[in-house]
């Protein structure tokens, strides 16, 4: 039996208010952890699954991580290889953090270091969406192209996603309350269609925002981080998100919005002193709502997912 290896994939902040399906960066933590080590049987099995309660499946069919990771396996050619892979799930599941594109990278990725694969990280995007598509219903990169790459990403496509450059000093805070939000219902609560003049705001705000990192314009970014598609048609999932967005703002900071699909809000703000205070701001609000909520305060994390 050989000795194994393990590695990290990051929890993401998708969609950056104006960026629907196209902008995400990753946290610093939570994410998810995998395990695994070659075994002398054929194939790819689940051996054990920590800290999901039971609520994730050992079919490697029907796992994001183990879908991810057989993906590649098909691609490499190494589908019979006898691979045994361990789940440690840190972070909660219906969060609006990327839980399940957390799992799938993290698992594509565990296979692609142990078999040593001559693929680059970006390569393994194809593979790490077979595995999210299955949680999320939808093909699209916002979360897992930032938990493998790391940083600010933009996702033209599923597949061509750009790095783009964030000032010195940026802080990110996420509140997570615990509601659950499912990232499919969430998805079919949208209208179809959007009026002309908030697609025209949109696409003035995500260009704007893209313009303000390149440039580190502050100014730019806080007026750009503003969403005219989704928040208003989500906002009712989550109890105390206006109040929780009003008092992110009071304290300063350059934008506030829902954190993906939701339930978590994040914040992005200037310096980690404001991200703090918003911090503090935003707990007070579902704490006097008397829901329970964890808060996580970074950097954007610039690796992605990582070899421990
Ligand atoms: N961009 C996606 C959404 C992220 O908001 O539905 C969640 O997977």
């Amino acid at each position: 039996m050989s000795s194994g290896i393990k590695v990290f994939a990051p929890a993401t902040v998708s969609n950056v208010a104006c960026g629907f399906d196209v902008l995400g960066y990753a946290l610093h933590k939570p994410g998810d952890e995998i395990t695994v080590r070659f075994k002398d049987t054929k194939g790819l099995v689940i051996k054990e699954i920590r800290g999901a309660k039971g609520k994730l499946p050992y079919d490697i069919h029907k796992n994001t991580a183990s879908v991810a990771a057989l993906s590649l396996l098909k691609h490499l050619g190494e589908e019979e290889r006898g691979i045994e892979m361990t789940i440690h799930k840190k972070m909660p599941f219906g969060s609006g953090l990327g839980s399940s594109a957390a799992s799938a990278v993290a698992g594509a990725f565990a296979v692609h270091k142990l078999l040593k694969s001559p693929l680059s990280k970006r390569d393994l995007l194809p593979f790490i969406l077979d595995g999210e598509v299955l949680a999320s219903g939808s093909r699209h990169s916002d979360n897992v192209a930032p938990s493998l790459l790391g940083g600010m990403i933009l996702c033209r496509t599923a597949t061509e996603v750009y790095r783009l450059p964030t000032p010195k000093g940026l802080y990110t805070t996420v509140v997570y309350p615990h509601i659950e939000v499912l990232t499919k219902e969430a998805r079919a609560i949208l209208k179809p269609e959007v009026p002309l003049k908030n697609a025209i705001a949109q696409s003035a705000n995500i260009a704007g925002l893209i313009t303000g990192f390149y440039n580190s314009d502050f100014d730019l970014i806080k007026s750009c981080l503003e969403d005219h598609l989704i928040e208003h048609q989500r906002a009712p999932l989550i109890k105390g998100f206006y109040k929780v967005k009003e008092a992110a703002l009071k304290e300063g900071v350059l934008g506030c919005s829902i954190s993906g699909a939701g339930p978590s809000i994040f914040a992005i703000s200037a310096n980690s002193l404001i991200a703090e205070n918003a911090g503090v701001a935003m707990q007070r609000v579902f704490n006097d709502l008397k829901i329970e909520n964890d808060l996580f305060i970074s950097e954007i994390n610039s690796e992605g997912a990582i070899l421990l």
